[in-house]
């Protein structure tokens, strides 16, 4: 009788304490990650921001496309170190092969328009997950991207964009789906990933 009941206890332990342990790791996993994919995100939407900005205002918006498409690539590839993935990703991406969302990214941006309706400030939306896959177990991070006035020349409403720029987008990116934001909107988020050992 009382090996029963131990028996049963072991076996009860030996199936909760695998799943306690990867509980444990995921939140420790986040303890360790969030805030710095926190910092990592807000300094590269600054530092972008803040080249963009500077861009607009010596060579105007014809010129400036490098920003978004070389600098900012450029940018997430350097935050792209010590086990550590940048990039940038929307519901209605330009660049379809690099902004294209995955499952779980689509989610989160359908999540972040979500709360936009419900008045929440986009500036502070954010999410968090660890997840597993072939390649094993990642911690994962959004931050989402407001649209602000000075991109609207380049992805407003068409009377926004000038004749010169509509020329230079259906040439460059004929699948651009980037277009007809408003100030406050979602524009996109930046997407961290990083291994949980
Ligand atoms: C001078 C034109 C221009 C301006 C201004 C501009 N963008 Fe872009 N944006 C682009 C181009 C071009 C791409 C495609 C980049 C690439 O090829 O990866 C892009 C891509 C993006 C992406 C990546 C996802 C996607 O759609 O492919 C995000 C996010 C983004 N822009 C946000 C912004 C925000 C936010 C602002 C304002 C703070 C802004 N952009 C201002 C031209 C611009």
């Amino acid at each position: 009788m009382n090996n029963i009941i131990l028996n049963t206890a072991l076996l009860l332990i030996a199936l909760t304490v695998p799943a306690c342990a990867t509980k444990i790791n995921d939140e420790v996993a986040t303890a360790k990650y969030l805030e710095e994919s926190r910092n990592t995100a807000l300094e590269f939407r600054k530092k972008l921001g803040d080249v963009q900005k500077a861009q607009l205002e010596s060579v105007g918006a014809e010129n400036a496309i490098p920003v978004c498409k070389v600098i900012a690539p450029a940018m997430a590839a350097e935050y792209s170190k010590n086990g550590q993935m940048l990039k940038r990703v929307s519901l209605k991406a330009r660049n379809k092969t690099q902004g294209t969302p995955d499952t779980w990214e689509k989610e989160v941006l359908e999540s972040f328009d979500k709360a936009q309706l419900a008045g929440k400030p986009v500036d502070v939306m954010e999410a968090s997950t660890v997840s597993k896959d072939a390649d094993g177990r990642w911690f994962r991070y959004m931050k989402a991207i407001p649209t602000q006035p000075q991109c609207l020349q380049c992805h407003g409403k068409p009377n926004e964009i000038s004749a010169a720029m509509k020329a230079l987008l259906a040439r460059e990116y004929p699948e651009d789906m980037a277009t007809d934001y408003s100030v406050g909107e979602v524009r996109g988020a930046i997407s961290i990933r990083r291994k949980v050992d």
